[in-house]
């Protein structure tokens, strides 16, 4: 069963075409990946899903409820998180003050004891506690970059959107993430994940969408986009016999 259904999406900056007329559904409890080139419209898109960005034209509707012409922070309590490209810290609030936050949502109606230990353990497993008290300020890109999903995580979205997660990680904290992603899948989340770092990514995702020039290339699973001879010459290259 679909969750998302994204049909005719359209975003034009001036004369360039960001996202141009794009369809594509996520299925519930699924990890699907958005690859394309650099400027293929990959982050133009998660910024019209959450609402960052007008659209032009189109539809996104999360189980019939259509998001289009929505404020961002409604969307995010229909149930959409997202992390950035490039993640940045909330001056002055510490790691474990940056994770209370979404945890204090009215939804979640968790007081403060069982918000701080869901902060802690989402630490945990990302690698973070003993940053806990650190100001996010402080910590460095790689930090930040989990801190962000930690944070888009703690949310608990029926849709989680991570824009180029695996950037600037070592091996080990792309692991974590990676066991996160499928635990989540384990117990029904649906995940939207945006990487160029294919060899960690198509092991994880069932489906991936494929991007270029704002458009839809190619859709499947990593088995027939990796062999698909379009995708290989607008994006993948020798790359695609690594895959
Ligand atoms: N706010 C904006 N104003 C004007 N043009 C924009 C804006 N945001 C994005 N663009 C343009 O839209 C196109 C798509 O950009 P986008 O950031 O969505 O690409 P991307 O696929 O995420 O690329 P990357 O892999 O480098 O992150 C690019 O040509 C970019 O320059
Ligand atoms: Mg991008």
């Amino acid at each position: 069963m679909s969750l998302l259904v994204v049909t005719g999406l359209t975003k034009r900056f001036g004369g360039l075409c960001a996202v141009k007329d794009l369809g594509f559904e996520i299925d519930a409890g699924s990890i699907q990946g958005v690859i394309g080139p650099n400027g293929a419209g990959k982050t133009s898109l998660f910024n019209l899903l959450t609402g960052f960005l007008p659209a032009d034209r189109g539809s996104v509707r999360l189980e019939g409820t259509e998001l289009l012409g929505r404020r961002p922070h409604v969307i995010a309590r229909l149930g959409l998180a997202r992390s950035f490209q490039l993640a940045r810290p909330f001056a002055g609030l510490t790691a474990l003050e940056t994770l209370m936050l979404p945890l204090s949502l009215p939804a979640r109606r968790a007081g403060f004891a069982e918000r701080s230990a869901q902060a802690r353990e989402l630490l945990d497993v990302l690698g973070l506690s003993h940053k806990a008290d650190t100001l996010s300020e402080a910590l460095n890109q790689g930090e930040l970059r989990l801190l962000d999903i930690a944070r888009a995580l703690a949310a608990q979205p029926r849709l989680l959107l991570l824009d180029e997660p695996f950037s600037g990680l070592g091996t080990p904290a792309v692991r974590r993430v990676v066991q996160c992603l499928r635990e989540r899948r384990q117990t029904g989340g649906t995940t939207l994940i945006i990487e160029h770092r294919l060899r960690e990514l198509m092991p994880l995702i069932d489906r991936a969408l494929v991007l270029n020039f704002g458009a839809r290339l190619a859709e499947g699973t990593p088995q027939a986009i990796a062999s698909d001879e379009q995708v290989i010459e607008a994006y993948l290259g020798r790359q695609g016999a690594e895959v």
